[in-house]
């Protein structure tokens, strides 16, 4: 009799039942791509996130690589930079890599945020991928802050200054507080080294840690999507939601054609405006820190400008405390404010496409508020703008202080039972 013939299994598989008794790879690629089911629903907004991450990957290569020819010392550092633009080879594509990318993280960041406003992502049972989302923001922003600094130009210097001076107004603790934070009497070399220490371990640390907390988290409960509805509530036979496509291959062929698009566009202003006529590297950031000498108009990268309009559209003091201190926590309320979003929404919808005109209304004054006080935060004050930014500042708040009251009253349309675009 003919004996049966057991066909050993390949290498590969071997391989793979090796590693998965020792590390859960298959188990991990499954839960988050293949076996991911993700809403068949995503548009044009829904790129933002993978955007993101593409370019902190090119913030944290270049940076590596920038780390190697900068110098952290008060003597050293202006003049690293532009060894690294003149001599070192691909320098100059290294640095505007870095300096670019940090101008995109910020506009995808912010169309990524926009995203989560327009189609209440933020809401139950996504908060805490909100406030995770929160701290990542927060962590760009000391982390671009920083950064800005190193370059020890001119603008850099007297910004931190400004930013910096900022800790001052504080009540009674202020004064110690700005010393503490500068390590010294002004803005020095001892500030220069503890922002470049944060800069490049601390924040990035902090930054690539919370988006994997961000991911796990939006993994855990399953992605949102623009009609807003739970696409769980409708499995098939097999548990798997009617509406939902596995991640791989269907979300990473359509996020790689999006990253190709993104980086082509990337590149475009890389070489062709990586200054973006003072945008992004502004003009007095060519010429070395000089503590004797202020530039003519002091104004952070465009990135900050909505929140510096709001800081220096706060002109009035009040209860004895001097207008720096109220422009401090106006601009740190501005802030924080989005925090608290998930529980400041009313509606019995989530995504604006079935909220009512109140709802509509207030979001494109939000984002025409925080555009405008962005130019304004770049021009040099004047009355009129600093009244325009005051009336801005208030449109501003309104979104987030009136919408327990506008997101109950108005009429929504009814939620699909299905996906529908
Ligand atoms: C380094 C920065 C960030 C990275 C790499 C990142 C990454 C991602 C990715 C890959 C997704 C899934 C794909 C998508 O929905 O676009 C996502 C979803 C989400 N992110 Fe972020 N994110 C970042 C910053 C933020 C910030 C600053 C916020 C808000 C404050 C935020 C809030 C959200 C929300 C609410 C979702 C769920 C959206 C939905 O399902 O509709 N993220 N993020």
């Amino acid at each position: 009799m003919a004996e049966a013939t057991v066909k050993r299994p390949g290498r590969w598989t071997r391989f793979m039942a090796w590693l998965d008794a020792r590390l859960p790879v298959t188990e991990t690629v499954e839960y988050h791509a293949t076996k991911y089911y993700a809403p068949k629903n995503f548009n044009f907004w829904y790129y933002f996130g993978v955007l993101a991450m593409v370019v902190l990957v090119i913030q944290l290569l270049s940076g590596i690589w920038l780390t190697m020819s900068y110098v952290p010392s008060g003597a050293g550092a202006f003049a690293s930079v532009e060894y690294i633009m003149r001599d070192v080879e691909f320098g100059w594509l290294i640095r505007y890599m870095h300096s670019t990318g940090a101008s995109a993280f910020f506009l995808v960041v912010y169309l990524h945020m926009f995203r989560a406003l327009a189609y209440g992502s933020y809401r139950a049972p996504r908060e805490l991928l909100w406030l995770i989302g929160m701290a990542i923001y927060l962590a760009l922003m000391a982390e671009g802050f920083f950064g800005y600094v190193l370059t020890w130009g001119n603008m850099s210097f007297w910004a931190a200054q400004v930013i910096v001076s900022l800790a001052g107004a504080i009540p009674i603790v202020g004064p110690d507080l700005m010393e503490w934070v500068r390590g010294d009497y002004g803005m020095s070399e001892i500030t220069l080294n503890r922002f470049f220490a944060l800069h490049v371990v601390a924040v990035p640390l902090a930054l690539v840690g919370l988006v994997f907390l961000h991911i796990v988290a939006l993994h855990h409960v399953g992605s949102n999507n623009p009609d807003g509805i739970d696409i769980k509530q409708q499995k098939d036979a097999d548990g798997v939601p009617v509406d939902g496509i596995p991640f791989h291959p269907y979300y990473t062929v359509h996020d790689l054609q999006a990253t190709v698009v993104f980086l082509f566009l990337f590149c475009v202003v890389l070489f062709y405006a990586p200054e973006m006529y003072g945008y992004f590297i502004e003009k007095p950031n060519f010429e070395e820190a000089n503590p004797l000498k202020t530039p003519e108009h002091i104004a952070p990268v465009w990135y900050y400008t909505p929140f510096y309009a709001m800081l220096r559209a706060t002109t009035f003091p009040l209860f004895g405390l001097s207008a720096k201190f109220w422009g401090l926590v106006v601009m740190a309320g501005a802030i924080l404010i989005p925090a608290i979003l998930p529980w400041l929404d009313r509606s019995p919808v989530r995504s604006i496409r079935y909220k009512g005109a109140w709802s509509k209304l207030m979001l494109g004054l939000l984002v025409a508020s925080f555009v405008a006080l962005g130019y304004l935060g770049t021009i040099p004050p004047s009355p009129g703008a600093t009244v325009a930014a005051q009336l801005l500042t208030i449109v501003y708040f309104a979104y987030f202080l009136l919408m327990p009251w506008y997101s109950r009253i108005e009429r929504v349309k009814p939620e699909p039972e299905r996906v529908t675009r």
